[in-house]
C-alpha cells in the first residue's frame, strides 16, 4: 500500500505494518516481526501494551484537549512524578524531541542573556543528533541533516565528544558560551558511549566556567538504559534535561526538565505550545512511568541488554568485521568495519526489526518488555547475518 500523496522524507519503506504486540509486529500480509527498535527507542513497553491502552481510552472517554491556558490533573501528576524521579526542579512539557531541545536552547539563552552575553551560545558535539528543526539541525553534528537548510541559526559552537581536555580551549577562545548541551550516549551518531565518568567531569567543567549542563535524553531517557534517565548512573545533578520517544509509548509528548536557576528563567508569554501536555498525552506517559516501576522494567533493561551484549560477544568474537559491540541497557551498537545498510533487509527477511546507522553501526533499541526467550532469538537471527555479511 504505497502512496505518492506523502512528502518523499523517509525514501521506500520495505513493507507496512498493521499491528503489534508485546515485542511483535505484523505487516499487511500477516508476517509477524521479533521488534528490536521499538519504532526507534519509542514503544519502550512493547506494542498495544494494556495499561497505556487502558489509560489512553479512559481519557479519550473523559477530556482529550482543553490548552495550555486551564489546569491539567494528569499533566500536573506527571510532572511532579518526572521531578521526584529526577531531581530536577520542574518541566515544560511539548511533543517531539526537537520541540524539547528548543526549550532547552531558549532556556540557555535566557540563561545568557541574563549574565549579560549578547550572543549567548550553546556548545554542541560533533557526530551529536538533536532533530530537524532549524535550531536543532544546527545543533546536530552531521552534515547531511543541515545540508540545504542554510541558513543555519547562529549561537552554536561545537566541541569533540568525550573530550574534556579540548573544552578549555574552546571556552577560552569563545566567552559567550554559557550551556553545553549532549546526549549521554549519541544513538544516531552510532551508539557512542562515552567513558564512565566523562558526565561527573562534564558537570565539574561546567561549574568553573558557569556553564549549563544540558542533557539530551530525548532516546537514553524513560528507563531504556536501566535507570529512568542515562545520568542517573553518574550521580551528578544537570540543569537541563530533555526526552521524549519512550515516554509516550507512542502517543507523542516530550518534557524539557530544569534544575535550580535554570528552572526559573521562563516566565509567562516566553514560550508555549497548543498541544503540549495535553490530558490524553499525559495520562499515557503517567501510565508509562507508573508501568516502568511496577514491572520492573529497569531491571528488565539490563538483563535484555546483557543477554544481547554478551550472547553477540560470545557468537561474534572470531568476526574480523566486528570492530565493537557495545551500549547500555537496550540500546545497543554493534559497529562492523564497513557499511551494512543491506543488514536491515536481510533481517528483515529473517523476521528481525533492527536499524543501520552512522552507515556502519547495527543499532538495536528492544523494548523492555522483552522475554529472555526473544532477547536470545535476537542474537540467534542476527549473529548469523552479521557473519555472513560479506
Ligand atoms: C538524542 C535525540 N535528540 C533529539 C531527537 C529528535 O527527536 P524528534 O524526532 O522526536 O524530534 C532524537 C531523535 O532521534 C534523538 O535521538
Amino acid at each position: 500500500m504505497e502512496t505518492t500523496s506523502l512528502m518523499n522524507t523517509y525514501g521506500e519503506k520495505a513493507m507496512t505494518l498493521v499491528s503489534g504486540e508485546g515485542a511483535w509486529l505484523y505487516d499487511e500480509k500477516g508476517n509477524k516481526y521479533l521488534d528490536a527498535l521499538s519504532g526507534i527507542a519509542v514503544c519502550g513497553l512493547g506494542h498495544s501494551h494494556p495499561a497505556v491502552a487502558s489509560a489512553i481510552s479512559m481519557q479519550a472517554g473523559n477530556l482529550l484537549h482543553c490548552s495550555n491556558l486551564f489546569g491539567i490533573p494528569s499533566q500536573q501528576q506527571l510532572a511532579e512524578k518526572l521531578c521526584h524521579i529526577s531531581g530536577m526542579s520542574n518541566v515544560f512539557f511539548s511533543n517531539s524531541g526537537a520541540e524539547a531541545n528548543e526549550a532547552a536552547i531558549k532556556i540557555a539563552r535566557l540563561y545568557g542573556h541574563k549574565q549579560g552575553i549578547k550572543l549567548p551560545t550553546v556548545l554542541v558535539m560533533d557526530n551529536a543528533f538533536h532533530g530537524r528543526t532549524l535550531a536543532t539541525l544546527t545543533a546536530s553534528g552531521n552534515r547531511r541533516v543541515q545540508a540545504g537548510f542554510e541558513p543555519l541559526v547562529r549561537g552554536f559552537a561545537r566541541g569533540h565528544f568525550n573530550d574534556i581536555e579540548g573544552l578549555r580551549t574552546i571556552a577560552e577562545n569563545n566567552p559567550d558560551i554559557c550551556a553545553i548541551l549532549v546526549e549521554p550516549i549519541q544513538g544516531e551518531g552510532g551508539v557512542r558511549v562515552a567513558d564512565v565518568d566523562y558526565l561527573k567531569k562534564l558537570r565539574d567543567f561546567c561549574d568553573q566556567q558557569g556553564w549549563l549542563l544540558m542533557l539530551d535524553e530525548v532516546q537514553t531517557g524513560n528507563g531504556r538504559t536501566g535507570k529512568f534517565f542515562y545520568y542517573q548512573h553518574s550521580g551528578v545533578q544537570p540543569d537541563v534535561v530533555t526526552t521524549a520517544k519512550g515516554l509516550g509509548n507512542g502517543i507523542p509528548i516530550s518534557a524539557c526538565l530544569a534544575y535550580g536557576e535554570a528552572s526559573e528563567l521562563m516566565q509567562p508569554g516566553n514560550h508555549g505550545s497548543t498541544f503540549g501536555g495535553n490530558p490524553l498525552a499525559c495520562s499515557a506517559a503517567l501510565a508509562v512511568v507508573d508501568t516502568l516501576e511496577k514491572e520492573n522494567l529497569y531491571h528488565r533493561a539490563t538483563a535484555i541488554g546483557n543477554i544481547i551484549m554478551q550472547g553477540l560477544a560470545e557468537e561474534l568474537k572470531d568476526d574480523e568485521h566486528v570492530k565493537d559491540i557495545r551500549g547500555s541497557g537496550c540500546m545497543i551498537g554493534i559497529e562492523l568495519t564497513k557499511p551494512c545498510k543491506s543488514l536491515y533487509t536481510e533481517a528483515l527477511k529473517h523476521g528481525l526489526i533492527i536499524n543501520i546507522t552512522a552507515d556502519s553501526v547495527v543499532r538495536l533499541l528492544p523494548p523492555m518488555i522483552m522475554t529472555d526467550q526473544e532477547a536470545q532469538q535476537v542474537v540467534s537471527i542476527l549473529a548469523p547475518l552479521i557473519r555472513d555479511f560479506q
